[in-house]
């Protein structure tokens, strides 16, 4: 049974890569591209298979271009991810990258969503990504909330009100990078660098520098047995907006449950998310985690 099994998934694993579809690299980036011949082809995958079985020798440049799952060594695992790049396998479609020319493919999510990055900040499925493995250019500093954001904040707070008498108000909106710092080094201060870490992001890895997200009515914990708290998480995805650090995916944030941090993602995203009861590093296969 196993060997038949495993002779199923050879056959599949060949067939896969004499698929010949195309993805074009990016101009300044050679990811996946292990002939570095400015394309993702399914040739690419057979030289990383080929590679990672000793059948051709593989150089540091190679390693770094296409270990797509980051072990550091190049397997079947990696030559899997870049055919599935080749034929332009992924979640999302590119339709993501509108407005965004110049964005390098720069990897690929544990549930193969595609990377990109652009002036510094990580894009995925065409929404920004800030959390403790990405984090934003201490330089990025958009001023206020974006003008989609708060209006949609706006708006969501008015249908809350005049709908059905909930009251709410932007407590914390956008943070610029020095105010984070400040922010973080008083709790440091308070608190020891380890428990910090758990409620309040290093500089450069807030939400609320990217004028995307901001804290509703109250930082208390408390705050999650409201009236207000209990509305916004039924219905701020309609607004276009996930609760970021919802109850008991700690592990998976990096943070602890916070009911009025909530972030725009748009009105799509949000209502896929929200379905899916996953929080947004697990829907998309990505870490919350320093590397510092
Ligand atoms: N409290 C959230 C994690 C922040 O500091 O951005
Ligand atoms: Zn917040």
């Amino acid at each position: 049974m196993k060997k038949t099994i495993r002779a199923i998934a050879l056959l599949l694993c060949v067939a896969m890569l004499f698929a010949t579809s195309v993805l074009p690299t990016s101009a300044a980036s050679s990811f996946a591209d292990a002939d570095n011949d400015g394309r993702i082809l399914s040739a690419d995958a057979r030289i990383v298979l080929r590679a990672s079985v000793g059948l051709s020798p593989w150089t540091d440049e190679m390693l770094k271009n296409c270990d797509i799952d980051n072990d550091k060594t190049l397997t079947s695992g990696d030559a899997r991810l870049i055919l599935r790049l080749s034929v332009g396998f992924g979640n999302e479609d590119d339709s993501c990258l509108n407005g965004m020319e110049g964005a390098e493919l720069v990897g690929l999510t544990a549930k193969d969503y595609k990377i990109y990055e652009k002036d510094g900040i990580t894009y995925i499925d065409g929404i920004l990504i800030a959390n403790k493995t990405y984090p934003l250019p201490s330089t990025y500093n958009p001023g206020a909330l974006l003008p989609e954001c708060k209006q949609a904040f706006n708006q969501m707070a008015y249908d809350a009100y005049y709908g059905d008498g909930i009251y709410l108000y932007e407590l914390s909106g956008y943070r610029s990078y020095a105010t984070q710092n400040r922010l973080y080094n008083n709790y440091v201060a308070a608190d020891g660098k380890q428990l910090a870490d758990t409620y309040s992001a290093r500089p450069g890895h807030s939400e609320h520098q990217s004028g995307l997200a901001l804290d509703v009515n109250s930082v208390e914990a408390s705050f999650a047995y409201t009236a207000e708290a209990k509305w916004l998480a039924a219905n701020c995805y309609k607004y276009g907006f996930i609760l970021r650090y919802p109850y008991g995916k700690t592990n998976k944030t990096g943070y602890i449950y916070e009911a009025w941090h909530i972030r725009y993602v748009g009105v799509d995203i949000a209502t896929k998310i929200h379905n899916s009861g996953l929080c947004l590093e697990e829907y998309y296969g990505i870490t919350s985690k320093y590397n510092y």
